[in-house]
């Protein structure tokens, strides 16, 4: 199967620190991937590399086969990456619906229809339509957020911690959407949830300081309480 996104040897900086230092991972099409470690390892700050957030000291990022390194993040979602931020990243002052219209990229044709099935998924996101987002709970504007990486036609999705904050019970219902939206997107998840991750990725990567040090599939990492227990706490 093709790689959508490879990331070879990456190590990135924000002002004089290094955040990643050796960081590899792959996604080929269709996979939904967990990336996994304790707080501080470095996983937000994978996915803002990615998207061009933080700056790129050496190492490569392929999506396809373009290189995404030194590209303005504007570029980069435009070749096709849908990324969802820690803190959601919807607009406060305007409506759920006028959040998706806005979203829809010039390329992107069906937008009406995607915006449709994104209400399919998210049926308390059709109900509120014409709430203003800062009205909405925590649990509400994450399905936003996640809503507005699905109205375009993206090769993959970067989701950055999507239960952070969440009462137990919207996480089951977040876990379900995912499980739907991962059908037919490609996906690249970062958690703290374990069993959050369990439920949607079928391989993962756990970064600690700043490097990528085990991956493999998640129903063996599921068995292994050993790795569990060093490199997630858990
Ligand atoms: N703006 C910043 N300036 C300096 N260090 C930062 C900044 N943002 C993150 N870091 C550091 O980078 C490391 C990784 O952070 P982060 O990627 O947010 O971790 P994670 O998402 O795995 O919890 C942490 O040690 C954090 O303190
Ligand atoms: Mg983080």
């Amino acid at each position: 199967m093709a790689s959508i996104l490879k990331v070879e040897n990456l190590n990135s900086y924000i002002g004089q620190y290094t955040i990643l230092q050796g960081v590899d991972i792959e996604v080929k099409k269709g996979e939904a991937i967990a990336i996994l470690g304790r707080n501080g390892a470095g996983k937000s700050t994978l996915l803002k590399t990615i998207m061009g957030l933080v700056n790129t000291r050496s190492g490569s990022i392929l999506l396809g086969e373009d290189s995404l390194v030194g590209i303005p993040t504007y570029d980069i979602a435009n070749k096709g990456i849908g990324y969802v931020p820690e803190d959601y990243g919807v607009f406060d002052y305007l409506t759920i619906a006028e959040n998706l219209k806005l979203a829809i990229r010039n390329d992107t044709k069906d937008g009406d229809d995607r915006i449709a099935k994104v209400y399919d998924i998210f049926p308390d996101l059709r109900k509120a339509s014409e709430r203003m987002a800062r009205t909405l709970s925590g649990g509400q504007r994450q399905m936003l957020s996640i809503s507005r990486a699905l109205v375009n036609d993206n090769k993959i999705i970067l989701i950055d911690e999507p239960s952070k904050g969440l009462a137990p019970v919207v996480i089951e219902t977040l876990a379900v959407a995912l499980k739907e939206i991962s059908k037919e997107s490609t996906i690249l998840l970062v958690e703290q949830n374990f069993s959050l991750a369990c439920a949607i990725a079928s391989r993962y990567y756990i970064i600690n300081e700043g490097r990528t040090v085990v991956n493999g599939k998640i129903e063996d990492l599921i068995q292994d309480t050993q790795l569990q227990a060093t490199h997630l706490g858990i």
